[in-house]
């Protein structure tokens, strides 16, 4: 393998927590490993919501750390929700310095979207719902305006090299699989910022890249991974047999937007006090059950938004228009899709994973925010805080470099690409029996299958990382006996009393 030593920082990954790092270690030089164009296929592109932060007069950081705490089902860390809300407040003037064009009423004030389980409007949005998308293209203007930046595009890590308990590199291959033959790339210092396992389900509202591979990356490199079998599903994926699924953000029931089934029946109000904006992982699976009784649970924004729908929500009206329904006039069919891990690389007060030498922040991470229910738009205020926090602890271990050659990186034929029947049968296998709702009996059969096509197509590593995640969320899930948060066992339905245990597993336990 062509072995490649730097003395940049490297960040795998190209979502919002991998430009906010690298932008806060400038000077020092970093390369970025982006499967794709900059600001493509990352996860918080797609983020419609927006960034929670108490900025509301009568709002308070203690109130927001208190709802996270409350929405995450006992296993919130509340130190550390205490401090990701702190300062939330600072990294919405910071990113807005950057150019994020927030939404502003005339008077300047920025406009706040209400979210289920937030106690005060508290989602901070850009454009109506396309928060990511420009938060992305700001970051993405400073990193192209910032030297010490290197954007690989178009290639993907695919696993790490640990010697004597410090990661020293990442292999990194070309992401078209054409020409992938390994590159073994050496740096100082390792981030991991890119993104979840949503993918690994068949029904997703996740980027068609974001598979587990990262975390998988991890486990197999020997890092611990925590509370593994929390995956949050979202209540209102876009049910139009779309790969992945649009979302439909949760920011239209914040409008008052309803959930109805085919019987026109409004079923929310039976279910929780707080109907349609009740914790995401109830709402999941009451759309879930809906689908499963065959009632076709749609989400009705014609009373409440009318045409506004197209002005406010463009993004939803697209995918929509794309597939011929009018939300001004007919409901918007809907079904729970896997959204966000809550579970991944766990890490520590600095971003560090349990091995040396490698830090990881955003979702791949596990920090324990998110508990087994994140709260809505958490995600992409754990990206900036945990991204700053990580650079922080690099920028004070790593020795001081202010000037590196650029790499100059090529890729030769080789490689061995994941074959595509067996990512479809690991993500139907995950949707049938590590989803929504879960028993014994379906995960030990998921751990079964998953370990056949891992043994038949192991050999590619995208795949085998994408295995390692799937088992970890398998076997978390069948360990954990109990329902919690978005982690639902029909042969488990309660919640055990007592305080409550997150997870910690190292991929060797779970095989
Ligand atoms: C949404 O807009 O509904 C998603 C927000 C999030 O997942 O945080």
């Amino acid at each position: 393998m062509k072995d490649i030593a730097t003395d940049r920082i490297i960040i795998v990954g190209a979502g919002l927590g991998a430009l906010y790092a690298a932008l806060k270690l400038a000077p020092r030089p970093v390369v970025m490993i982006s499967p794709e164009q900059l600001g493509a296929g990352a996860s918080s592109a797609w983020a419609q919501g927006g960034v929670a932060a108490a900025m509301d007069e009568d709002d308070k950081p203690k109130y927001h750390a208190k709802d996270t705490v409350k929405a995450g089902a006992g296993t919130v860390d509340p130190d550390v929700a205490r401090m990701v809300t702190k300062d939330a407040r600072d990294y919405i003037l910071d990113l807005t310095t950057m150019g994020a064009p927030f939404d502003r009423t005339d008077d300047g004030d920025y406009v706040l979207s209400r979210e289920a389980a937030h106690s005060f409007a508290r989602v901070v949005r850009v454009k109506g719902d396309q928060a990511g998308a420009e938060i992305m293209a700001a970051l993405i203007e400073q990193v192209g305006k910032t030297p010490s930046i290197q954007v690989l595009e178009g290639t993907m890590a695919t696993g790490l090299d640990v010697a004597q308990g410090r990661v020293r590199g990442v292999v990194i291959q070309d992401a078209d699989t054409a020409r992938s033959a390994p590159v073994m790339l050496r740096g100082p210092a390792i981030l991991l910022a890119g993104g979840g396992s949503g993918g690994l389900y068949a029904l997703t509202t996740n980027p068609p890249r974001i598979r587990g591979q990262v975390i998988g990356m991890a486990a197999r490199a020997g890092a611990r991974i925590a509370d593994a079998e929390f995956v949050q599903f979202h209540p209102t994926a876009i049910d139009v047999g779309e790969d992945p699924a649009p979302l439909a953000t949760e920011a239209l029931r914040g409008e008052g937007a309803i959930l109805i089934n085919k019987h026109g029946e409004r079923f929310m109000q039976a279910v929780h006090e707080d109907a349609e904006l009740a914790p995401r992982d109830v709402v999941a699976r009451a759309i879930f059950s809906e689908t499963q009784a065959g009632n076709r649970p749609m989400l009705d924004t014609r009373e409440v938004l009318g045409v506004r729908v197209l002005e406010q929500f463009p993004t939803v009206a697209q995918a929509c228009a794309r597939n011929g329904i009018d939300p001004v006039n007919e409901p918007i069919p809907v079904s729970a899709a896997a959204h966000y891990h809550m579970g991944g690389v766990d890490t520590d007060s600095d971003g560090r994973a349990s091995l040396a030498g490698l830090w990881v922040c955003g979702e791949a991470s596990s920090t324990g925010l998110h508990g087994a229910n994140r709260l809505a738009s958490n995600g992409l205020l754990e990206a900036l805080v945990y991204a700053r926090i990580c650079a922080e602890s690099i920028a004070a271990e790593v020795p001081k470099s202010d000037q590196s050659a650029p790499l100059d990186i090529t890729f030769e034929p080789g490689g061995t690409p994941p074959d595509a029947d067996a990512v479809a049968d690991l993500r139907a296998t995950m949707t049938a029996r590590v989803g929504v709702v879960r028993n014994a009996e379906g995960l030990r059969a998921a751990l079964r299958r998953i370990a056949a096509l891992e043994n038949a197509h192991g050999d590619s590593p995208s795949f085998a990382n994408m295995c390692a995640t799937a088992t970890l969320i398998a076997a978390c899930a069948l360990q954990r006996q109990e329902s919690r948060g978005a982690h639902e066992r029909s042969d488990f339905p309660d919640t055990s009393e007592g305080p409550a245990e997150r997870s910690f597993m190292y991929l060797n336990d779970a095989l």
